[in-house]
């Protein structure tokens, strides 16, 4: 995939933990156009691997069709991270990354007729995408709220700009203050809204969970996880065979079938490697699966037939799948 060379134009901080970043081409072209909720790869020299950074807008002068002079990016300061945003976080002005092109797996529905009130939710960082989906639907007069929580006021990022050009269309919470109660705001909801959530793993589940209990339909909730496969407590080493290969691999507990497969050669089907889009799907033929994923439903996690070998691991000491 072909890398954008991009230098930091400015930096600021955005509250005390997250770091604005305003990036420009090395070369001084514009930047392929993008939609909200899009992100962008940034390269982790130090790691040999990439990070996910959504692209943020809160101009609501944004021209969303035209090829921006800038990319905006906000990136949290992750004390127990693997080194993504500490290699941010020690970035200068000057200074010259790599990243892809925008991608979007978080993309807003297209506009329906007499569209009830989207709902958008925010915890902390998740901010970043939301308040792009929050511009492009004023951009496109469509009826939203956005509900966007941190701890403290201070850590209310980017929120002097989001009251200033949203005002009633805002709601913020802070745990020591208004607390955001999930529950409450699904009183108030019907199931044929839609949600966008980006935010913490526990706020995803439970606004995942609410949905699901109230019977809301599966398409209607969108979200978006910026988590890698991380080792469980207690995770166990399990033996992997490809049924139709041949191969046999051990699967270490810090390593996911993906990451073994890769290592030894093979070529596995995966794109988000969060569990989320549905692209790394394999039949199981014998074994019992540890499903991780946001993907399969219920029923299909139930029959163990099916399993994200992005995220996915073993219960039992053994997985066989058709490969
Ligand atoms: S790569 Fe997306 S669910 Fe596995």
């Amino acid at each position: 995939m072909q890398l954008l060379e991009l230098v930091i134009r400015d930096i600021r901080d955005a509250s005390p933990l997250i770091r604005e970043f305003v990036l420009e081409s090395t070369n001084g072209s514009a930047l392929p156009v993008f939609s909200a909720g899009a992100h962008i790869q940034v390269q982790i020299p130090e790691l040999n691997d990439h990070r996910c950074y959504s692209l943020i807008v809160t101009d609501p002068e944004h021209d969303w069709r035209a090829a921006p002079q800038q990319y905006r990016l906000g990136v949290r300061l992750e004390a127990e991270g693997n080194g993504g945003s500490k290699f941010m976080h020690q970035l200068k002005m000057g200074d010259v990354i790599q990243a892809t092109a925008p991608i979007n797996d978080f993309p807003l529905d297209a506009a329906q007729t007499d569209e009830k009130d989207i709902v958008l939710i925010a915890g902390g960082i998740g901010i970043t995408p939301i308040a792009s989906m929050a511009h492009a639907l004023a951009d496109q007069q469509r009826p939203f709220t956005l509900h966007y929580s941190a701890r403290t006021a201070d850590q209310l990022a980017f929120a002097d700009e989001l009251k200033t050009h949203l005002a009633h269309q805002l709601v913020c919470y802070t745990n020591d203050d208004t607390p955001f109660d999930l529950t409450a705001l699904f009183d108030t909801l019907s199931p044929d809204q839609h949600i966008y959530v980006c935010g913490p793993q526990g706020m995803i589940d439970a606004v995942i969970e609410l949905a699901k209990t109230r019977n809301w339909p599966r398409c209607n909730v969108h979200f978006e996880l910026f988590i890698t496969a991380a080792p469980l407590e207690g995770d166990q080493p399990f033996e992997l065979e490809l049924r139709q290969s041949g191969l046999t691999f051990t699967i270490p507990a810090d390593k996911t079938i993906v990451d073994v497969l890769e290592e030894a050669g093979e070529d596995p089907m995966y794109d988000c490697k969060r569990g989320e889009c549905g692209v790394c799907t394999v039949d199981v033929l014998e074994g019992i699966p540890d499903h991780r994923d946001y993907f399969l439903s219920d029923k299909e996690k139930d029959s163990g037939k099916v399993i994200q070998i992005c995220i996915s691991r073993a219960k039992s000491p053994k997985l066989v799948l058709d490969l």
